[in-house]
C-alpha cells in the first residue's frame, strides 16, 4: 500500500513546548525518501490543522488543552480512517501521544466497517492508562490506552469506535507506570511487556507471541511508537525520558519482525522534542527504524526461518 504522512503538530498533550516541531523534523531527516528507497509510494498530506475547538469540560481541575486535545483528536481520526480507506498505510508524525487518541480512534473505526479485529502494540516507557480524572499531571498524552481500552473518565470525548478488547492490546517496553494506572492495570487482561519481561524472556518471544494473535485472528495492527521507548543515551529528544530503554539492536529487531510480520496496517510516531535534540541525531534514527519496519534489511535472505 502507498505510504500517506500525516503531519500532527501537536503539543498539547503535555507541558514541554517542541513536539510540534516533530512533523518537521522527520521531513528534514528524509522520512519519504527513505520509504521510497524501499521501493514503497510516498504521499504527504502535510500537516493537520485545527478547526474551530469543539465544547468540552473536565471535572478533573488538574487537566489542561481539553479542548485543544478534543479538537486534535476528531481530525487525526477523521485523516487516519481516510488513509486507511483509501488502501494507504499512514504513518502520524507526531507530536505528543495524545495524537493516538484521534489516530487509533480512526483506525477503529476503519476496522469496525470492516469488521475486522484491531490490535494495538504500544512501544512506550510508560502505560498512558490514566483516564482525565485519574491523572495527576493534568497531561493528556498519558491517557490513550485507556481510552482506546474504552474505560470511563472520557465523557468529554466522543465515544471510541469500537473500544479494543484487552487481550487485543500489547504494551511494551514500559517502565514508569503511576499509582493509578496500576490499580487499572490489573483490572485489565492487557500484555504487559515491562522491562522485567524483556530482561527476562528477551525482545523477541514477547513480541512474537502477540504477533501471532493478531495472525490468527486476521486482524490489523496500529504501532504507537514513543521515542521514550528507546533508551535515553540513543535517544535524548522527548521531554518524558527514563532510564533503561531498548537499546539501538533491540528496536531495530523490533522493527525488523513487525515487517516481517506484514501486520502492521498503520503506525504513530509520538513524542520527539526536536528542541531537545543533539544535531538531529533521534529524528534520523526514528527514520531508520521506519525504514526497518517497512523492509530496510542489512543482508536480504532468500528465505528466513524462524524456529
Ligand atoms: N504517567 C505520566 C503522566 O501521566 C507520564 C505520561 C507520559 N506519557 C507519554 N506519552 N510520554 O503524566
Ligand atoms: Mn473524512
Ligand atoms: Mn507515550
Ligand atoms: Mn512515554
Amino acid at each position: 500500500p502507498n505510504t500517506i504522512l500525516i503531519g500532527a503538530p501537536i503539543d498539547s498533550g503535555q507541558r514541554r513546548p517542541g513536539c510540534l516541531m516533530g512533523p518537521s523534523a522527520y521531513r528534514v531527516a528524509g522520512i519519504a525518501q527513505a520509504i521510497r528507497d524501499l521501493g514503497h509510494g510516498v504521499t504527504d498530506w502535510g500537516d493537520v490543522a485545527l478547526g474551530e475547538l469543539p465544547k468540552g469540560e473536565c471535572p478533573n481541575p488538574a487537566v489542561h488543552s481539553l479542548r485543544e486535545t478534543l479538537g486534535w483528536t476528531e481530525v487525526l481520526a477523521d485523516k487516519t480512517d481516510d488513509a486507511l480507506s483509501q488502501g494507504g498505510f499512514p504513518i502520524i508524525l507526531g507530536g505528543d501521544h495524545s495524537l493516538a487518541l484521534g489516530s487509533v480512534a480512526g483506525a477503529a473505526a476503519y476496522a469496525a466497517r470492516r469488521d475486522v479485529p484491531l490490535f494495538l502494540l504500544w512501544l512506550d516507557a510508560h502505560s498512558d492508562f490514566h483516564t482525565p480524572m485519574t491523572t495527576t499531571t493534568g497531561n493528556l498524552h498519558g491517557t490513550p490506552v485507556a481510552y482506546i481500552a474504552g474505560r470511563d473518565g472520557f465523557e468529554a470525548f466522543p465515544p471510541f469506535p469500537k473500544p479494543i478488547p484487552a487481550d487485543r492490546i500489547c504494551l511494551y517496553g514500559i517502565r514508569s507506570v503511576d499509582p493509578a494506572e496500576h490499580a487499572a492495570l490489573l483490572d485489565h487482561d492487557i500484555a504487559i511487556n515491562d522491562m522485567r519481561v524483556l530482561d527476562e524472556h528477551g525482545i523477541v518471544a514477547p513480541l512474537r507471541a502477540f504477533l501471532n494473535k493478531v495472525r490468527d485472528m486476521g486482524g490489523m495492527l496500529h504501532v504507537s511508537l514513543d521515542v521514550d521507548f528507546l533508551d535515553p543515551s540513543i535517544a535524548p529528544a522527548v521531554g518524558t525520558t527514563v532510564p533503561g530503554g531498548t537499546t539501538f539492536r533491540e528496536a531495530h529487531l523490533v522493527m525488523e519482525l513487525l515487517h516481517e510480520s506484514s501486520l502492521v496496517t498503520s503506525l504513530d510516531l509520538v513524542e520527539l522534542n526536536p528542541f531537545l535534540d543533539e544535531r538531529g541525531r533521534t529524528a534520523r534514527l526514528m527514520v531508520d527504524l521506519v525504514a526497518s519496519l517497512m523492509g530496510r534489511k542489512v543482508f536480504d535472505r532468500p528465505t528466513r526461518s524462524f524456529a
